[in-house]
């Protein structure tokens, strides 16, 4: 795919993050907008989200982590609920050989085993089948919830310790990376989340101490690559010190 000129132009020079962690907010009120149901929102939303991956892969990004179903998510109603699986489930489906041409590894963080079956399988079979594509890893968060990621790495290391495998006193910050769900992805250094809102919403706790955040006002199924780029910009207006000085 050839890039717009504008947007070549404007990447020259530009710092391009590793790791962008997306909130795909506003699919529900642009489907209201329009007079449509909010699974059609969703479904539009399914659509931003291959201009992301496709605009991610041209801007030579290395990992995406979009928020696509959280722990808090069970609450909506049960028709939606089941069309958003649905929808996930036929985006895996209909996206996989794409995903392969472009050398997309998927990866995953969430309570899995909350999901219906189907669901589960494909997801560790895409997993499985992308496991050595290198131009891009796609981090599906699905039923993710960033403190029950933070008490499953709890649990986990109590397991441990109750197991003679690691004692109390090595347990440091480092040590509890290592037990989240996908211990070997860098921290986000962009968090980007779009319809405006000022939250974080329970998305990578952990991970995102120190990641910038852009908030857009756009809702997520108009999201393009003017987006990306625009949030890639103020990303690069920042100055990151880490809970350090100014260098
Ligand atoms: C938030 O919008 C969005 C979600 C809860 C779901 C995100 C899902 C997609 C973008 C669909 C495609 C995903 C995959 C992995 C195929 P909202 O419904 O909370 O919007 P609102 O705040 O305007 O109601």
């Amino acid at each position: 795919m050839s890039l717009d000129e504008e947007i070549r132009q404007r990447l020259e020079g530009l710092k391009i993050p590793t790791h962008i962690a997306v909130i795909m907010d506003g699919n529900g009120r642009w489907a209201e907008q329009r007079g449509l149901t909010r699974l059609q929102g969703h479904a539009a939303g399914r659509r931003a989200m291959k201009r992301l991956m496709d605009a991610a892969i041209d801007f030579a990004v290395q990992v995406v982590s979009v928020y696509a179903f959280s722990t808090e998510n069970w609450r909506r109603p049960e028709n939606e609920i089941e069309g958003l699986m649905a929808l996930i489930e036929e985006t895996l489906r209909e996206e996989f050989k794409e995903l392969q041409e472009q050398q997309v590894r998927v990866v995953t963080s969430g309570r899995l085993c909350q999901l219906p079956p189907s669901l589960q399988e494909l997801l560790a079979k895409t997993e499985h089948d992308t496991a050595d594509n290198k131009e891009l890893t796609l981090n599906l968060c699905v039923n993710y919830g960033g403190r029950a990621e933070i008490a499953d790495a709890a649990a986990a290391i109590a397991a441990d310790a109750v197991a003679g495998k690691i004692a109390p006193s090595e347990i440091d910050t480092e040590v509890v990376a290592t037990y989240l769900y996908q211990p070997e992805l860098p921290d986000p250094d962009l968090l980007i989340r779009t319809s405006g809102e000022l939250r974080v919403s329970n998305f990578l706790l952990y991970q995102l101490a120190y990641s910038e955040i852009v908030v857009l006002p756009v809702y997520w199924p108009d999201f393009d690559a003017y987006n990306l780029l625009e949030a890639i910009e103020e990303f690069n207006e920042r100055k990151r010190r880490f809970g350090g000085r100014p260098s």
